[in-house]
C-alpha cells in the first residue's frame, strides 16, 4: 500500500520507517527542512536504538521518501497524522496547533477513497473536530472524510518493537458496526497485516473511547509510579525499604512488578504533559472531580525531585556554596536522548541555582542538553563529572553507570558519596568500595 506519514518527530519518524519495514511505500512529510534533509540522508534527528540502521535499510529499497511538500502525499491510500501535541505554554491543556495545521493542509490533497488515521495523543473529541476541519479544507461533507483514531503506545527506547509488534491495536471509528466503518477497519487491517497475523489483539471502539484509551493508559502508568514514590516517602519517614516493599507487593499478580521503580520519578514528553492535558480536558467536560487525584500524582512526582536536592544538600554538609556535584544522566530515561521534562536536569538546575558547581554527564543526550538547557556544565566523560565532587547523583539509569567500578572512582571524587536516584546501582558493591551509598526510599546504613 502507499502510506503517508505527516510529522516526522519521534512518533512520525519511527512510524514511517516501520511502515516501510512492513512492506509499504511511504511518503513522510514535515515542515522542518533540516529534519527532512537529515532523514533523507539516513540520519534520524533522535537517538533510538536500531532506528538509524533501519532507516538506511528502508531508504535503500526506494520505498521510503521524505519531503516538505505536502502535495506529495496525494497518492497515499492511508494518511497517518503523527504531529506533536505539546503542553500549551503556561497552561495544562494540550496545544493542538500542529494537529489542526496538518488537517487543514491535508484536506485539499485527500482523495475520497483514502483513509486518514490519527495517531497523535489528543484530548477527547479531537477526532470529530479533525474530521470536520479536513472536510472543510477539502470542500466536502464531514461524512465524506474517512477517519480512524489509532492511538500510539510506543515507549522511547523500544519504539521499533512497540510499532511493529505492539501489544494491542485500538481503532476508534465513526460508527462502530456500520458498513462504512467496517470498510475503514478492513483498510487499516491491511496496513497492519503482518503484526495482526501474529494474533495481536485489535479493539474497535468509537472515537471518544479510542482517544481516552491513550490518556487513560498513560494516567495509569503515571499513577503507578507516583504510588510507589509515595510509598518511598513513607518508607523514608518510617525507616522502611521501598525496594523490598515493591518486590513484595509486585508478587501479587494483580499488582505486578512493572512500573514500580521508585526514584526521582517520571519525566519525558508524554506522561507529565498527558496527565495535565487529561485534567484540563476533564475540567472542560465538567468531569474535573474524576481526575483530581492526578494533581496529587503530579505533585508526588515533582516532590521526588525536591527530595533529591535536599539529600544532595545534606550530603554536602548543609550548603551547596563552594561544593561540586557530579550528575550521572541528563535524559529522562536511558536509551534515549530526549531531555523533555527530565527529572535529572531539573535536579541539576535546582542545585546549580542553589550555588553548587554542577557537572552533568550523559552517554547520549549532551548534544541536546547543551542547546536546550544551557544552565549546568556538561562534560563528555564520567571522570570529568566526578572529579572533585562532594557528592555524586545517579539520576538516569544508563547501563554505563551500572557497569562503573566504584573502587577505581573513589579517588577521583572529593568525598565518596553517591545518591542513587533510580535505585538501580548495587549498594553492596559501592559500600564495599568505600562509598557512602544513599537512595530514595531506603534506610541509611
Ligand atoms: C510512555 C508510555 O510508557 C508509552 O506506553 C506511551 O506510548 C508513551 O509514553 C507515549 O505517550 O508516547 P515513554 O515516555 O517513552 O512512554 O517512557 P516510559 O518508559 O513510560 O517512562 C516514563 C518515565 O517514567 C521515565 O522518566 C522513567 O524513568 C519513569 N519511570 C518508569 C519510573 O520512574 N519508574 C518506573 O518504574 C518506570
Amino acid at each position: 500500500m502507499t502510506i503517508s506519514v505527516i510529522g516526522t518527530g519521534y512518533l512520525g519518524a519511527v512510524h514511517a520507517v516501520c511502515m516501510a519495514d512492513l512492506g509499504h511505500t511511504v511518503i513522510a512529510v514535515d515542515v522542518d527542512e533540516a529534519k527532512i534533509e537529515a532523514l533523507s540522508a539516513g540520519r534520524t534527528p533522535l537517538y533510538e536504538p536500531g532506528l538509524d540502521e533501519m532507516l538506511q535499510e528502508q531508504l535503500a529499497t526506494g520505498r521510503l521518501t521524505f519531503t516538505t511538500d505536502l502535495a506529495a502525499v496525494e497518492p497515499a491510500d492511508v494518511h497517518f497524522i503523527c504531529v506533536g501535541t505539546p503542553q500549551a505554554s503556561g497552561e495544562n491543556r494540550a496545544d493542538l496547533t500542529y494537529v489542526y495545521a496538518a488537517a487543514d493542509a491535508l484536506g485539499p490533497h485527500l482523495r475520497p477513497e483514502s483513509l486518514v488515521v490519527g495517531k497523535s495523543t489528543v484530548p477527547v473529541a479531537t477526532a470529530e473536530r479533525l474530521r470536520r476541519r479536513i472536510a472543510k479544507a477539502g470542500g466536502r461533507k464531514k461524512s465524506e472524510v474517512r477517519l480512524v483514531w489509532n492511538p500510539e503506545f510506543l515507549r522511547e527506547g523500544f519504539a521499533i518493537e512497540d510499532t511493529v509488534a505492539p501489544d494491542r491495536f485500538v481503532y476508534g471509528v465513526a460508527e462502530p458496526g456500520s458498513p462504512e466503518s467496517d470498510a475503514d477497519v478492513a483498510l487499516l487491517d491491511r496496513v497492519y497485516a503482518r503484526p495482526l497475523s501474529t494474533g495481536t489483539p485489535r479493539l474497535v471502539t468509537d472515537y471518544p473511547t479510542a482517544e481516552l484509551v491513550k490518556v487513560a493508559a498513560n494516567a495509569f502508568l503515571a499513577t503507578k509510579i507516583s504510588f510507589i514514590n509515595a510509598m518511598s516517602e513513607v518508607c523514608e519517614a518510617a525507616g522502611g525499604d521501598v525496594l523490598a516493599l515493591a518486590e513484595a507487593i509486585g508478587h501479587d499478580d494483580r499488582i505486578g512488578h512493572k512500573f514500580l521503580g521508585a526514584g526521582v520519578g517520571f519525566g519525558g514528553g508524554c506522561l507529565p504533559k498527558d496527565i495535565r492535558a487529561f485534567m484540563a480536558r476533564a475540567g472542560e467536560l465538567g468531569a474535573d472531580q474524576a481526575l483530581t487525584f492526578l494533581r496529587e500524582v503530579d505533585a508526588i512526582n515533582l516532590r521526588r525531585r525536591a527530595r533529591m536536592v535536599d539529600l544532595a544538600r545534606e550530603a554536602c554538609g548543609g550548603t551547596f556554596k563552594g561544593r561540586r556535584v557530579g550528575v550521572l544522566g541528563a535524559a529522562f530515561k536511558p536509551n534515549s536522548d530526549d531531555i523533555r521534562d527530565s527529572p535529572a536536569l531539573d535536579v541539576a538546575e535546582m542545585i546549580k541555582a542553589a550555588g553548587a558547581q554542577v557537572r552533568v554527564h550523559d552517554p547520549r543526550a549532551l548534544h541536546v542538553a547543551r542547546v536546550q538547557r544551557p544552565g549546568p556544565e556538561y562534560v563528555d566523560t564520567i571522570a570529568e563529572a566526578l572529579e572533585g565532587a562532594h557528592v555524586v547523583l545517579h539520576l538516569t539509569e544508563w547501563q554505563d553507570y551500572r557497569d562503573l567500578d566504584p573502587a577505581s572512582l573513589a579517588s577521583t571524587v572529593e568525598a565518596p558519596v553517591i545518591i542513587d536516584g533510580r535505585n538501580k546501582l548495587d549498594p553492596a558493591r559501592w559500600r564495599a568500595a568505600g562509598w557512602t551509598y544513599r537512595a530514595l526510599g531506603r534506610p541509611q546504613v
